[in-house]
């Protein structure tokens, strides 16, 4: 079995923020956890560097958009990756050649089978979005632009643009996109997101203008040169170019269909365009579109651009990449919004990781050493706890068939508390006291190293370091992430315990 994951590749105008750092660590932990299955696996990430947006940047910045897109690439979206521990397979920039010639060659064929015509048109435009928009995208403006409409995202008044150029047929898809829709109810999820995007594409669809000759910086139309393409139209193939398209048909092959993980303010151009896009060339259609939700700071869609951005450095330089990490994917529903406060993250970095964890595994080798001497007693689980385990375990496997992210971290926590609760209930140091009493001090330390062990290996995607970490201290061997997610609960453990490093140390505020 194969798992393709992407991310939306990301426009190099700005330097990352966490609202693309959460999405980037949610297809990580997915690309993960599937790694661990044992499954054939790939995750792609990258740039979207063409268009109008990064070429008035460079602009803006002194620079050429080829320079710009170079120095932002290399000095903040490849260490950004870094920075939040993502084990990316490929990064596409699409700049690059191989993007380039999949592009041609998908347009061309486009163009030869007909869904590809010559035509005027006027229009509005937000280059923000780099997307045209209808009066119904536009609200009210406030302040400097009161009384025009904007753009509700970026919050100020679209261009009109009036040329002639490349069409792509988009209206002749409907009907196929709604059977597409009715078929598989799991092809774009959450049900938010799939529901309105329905109703969207019930209301009819326009053609999309594909092209533009009024400036230069983009992919040439193969057979017109005077025009680039569209950028989301060059965009949306990266999914397809990174991977062989038109080039290396058994790459292709082995990875297509895609999950794509993206922002709900982009779903529609990856299940309304794209598998149009996709129905035009003859290609499968994506296994999986998930619109995730927005992060939101001060209850407003977090934004560089109105100036409540956070970079990712800002949190893991205090709390560390596994604490962000975990952070996101557990205390925000992944398809809903979330609102980030520092406050929140530091009470639950405190209660959940230094509290939770660190300090269930600190207390738990320390008695091992202490009673046993570091030898791990080699009793099984007792029995409730051994099938919560089990089923945790399988209640997370499946909530990650389902992209619920946050439900299968809850199930790893589901262990961690019970553990703490039984070590309060069961009094290991009060039965260390009575040499009668030694196999049931035997049992209940076994069946808290058996819980740990489960809790790490789920909890291996998640936090990465801190699982490995947590594998050592309990006397696992080798990379925990060459566990099998599945058997989770089937770890049995090693002989001795090892020597846990500090794990989530007390953050005090300065
Ligand atoms: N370049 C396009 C994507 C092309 S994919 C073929 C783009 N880039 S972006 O850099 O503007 O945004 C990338 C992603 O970041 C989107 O999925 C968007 O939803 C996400 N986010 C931007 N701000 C966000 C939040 N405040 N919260 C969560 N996600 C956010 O769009």
């Amino acid at each position: 079995m194969g798992f393709y994951v992407t991310t939306p590749i990301f426009y190099v105008n700005d330097v990352p923020h966490i609202g693309h750092a959460y999405n980037i660590v949610a297809a990580d932990a997915l690309a993960r956890w599937h790694r661990m299955r044992g499954e054939d696996t790939w995750m792609l990430t990258g740039t979207d560097e063409h268009g109008q947006k990064i070429l008035r940047t460079a602009t803006a910045n002194d620079s050429t958009p080829e320079d710009w897109t170079d120095r932002l690439v290399e000095s903040a979206w490849k260490p950004n990756l870094e920075v939040l521990n993502v084990a990316n397979d490929d990064f596409i920039r699409t700049t690059e050649p191989r993007h380039r010639d999949g592009v041609q060659k998908f347009l061309q064929r486009l163009y030869d089978s007909g869904y590809i015509y010559y035509g005027e048109f006027e229009a509005e435009y937000c280059v923000g979005c780099e997307e045209y928009k209808t009066s119904t995208d536009l609200v009210p403006g406030q302040g400097e632009y009161e009384g025009q409409q904007v753009c509700s995202i970026h919050s100020r008044p679209t261009e009109t643009v009036k040329e002639a150029n490349y069409f792509f047929k988009l209206s002749e898809f409907q009907d196929r996109l709604l059977e597409l829709y009715d078929s598989r109810p799991e092809y774009v999820q959450p049900a938010s997101v799939r529901n309105e995007l329905r109703s969207f594409i019930a209301a009819g669809l326009n053609d999309l203008s594909i092209s533009r000759s009024t400036f230069d910086w983009g992919i040439k139309v193969p057979w017109d040169e005077k025009h680039v393409v569209y950028v989301w139209f060059d965009a949306l193939l990266n999914y397809i170019t990174a991977i062989g398209y038109g080039e290396d048909d058994e790459s292709f092959e082995r990875r297509w269909p895609g999950n794509h993980i993206v922002g709900k303010d982009i779903a529609r151009f990856h299940a309304v365009i794209w598998p149009a896009m996709q129905m035009a060339a003859g290609i499968e259609i994506s296994e999986r579109v998930y619109g995730h939700g927005w992060l939101l700071v001060g209850g407003e869609k977090m934004s560089k651009s109105k100036a409540t951005g956070i970079s990712p450095e800002q949190i893991t330089d205090v709390f560390g990449v596994d604490a962000f990490r975990f952070y996101f994917l557990s205390a925000i529903h992944f398809g809903s919004d979330g609102s980030f406060s520092w406050e929140d993250l530091d009470s639950r970095y405190h209660s959940e990781l230094a509290n939770g964890i660190g300090n269930l595994a600190s207390r738990v080798i320390a008695m091992i050493n202490k009673y046993f001497d570091g030898q791990i007693p080699q009793n099984a689980a007792e029995p409730a706890l051994a099938e919560l385990f089990a089923g945790a375990t399988d209640r997370a496997n499946a909530a990650i068939d389902e992209f619920q992210i946050h439900d299968a971290v809850a199930e790893a926590f589901s262990i961690v508390d019970r553990l703490n609760g039984y070590i309060t209930e069961t009094t290991p140091w009060v039965l260390a006291k009575d040499e009668a009493q030694r196999d049931r001090l035997a049992e209940v330390l076994a069946t808290n190293i058996r819980g740990i062990g489960t809790a790490a290996v789920l909890l291996a995607p998640i936090m990465p370091e801190s699982a490995q970490k947590l594998w050592q201290g309990i006397g696992g061997e080798g990379d925990i992430a060459d566990q099998r997610i599945q058997d989770a609960s089937s770890w049995v453990g090693s002989d001795r315990v090892g020597e846990l490093p500090p794990l989530f140390p007390r953050i005090e505020q300065s």
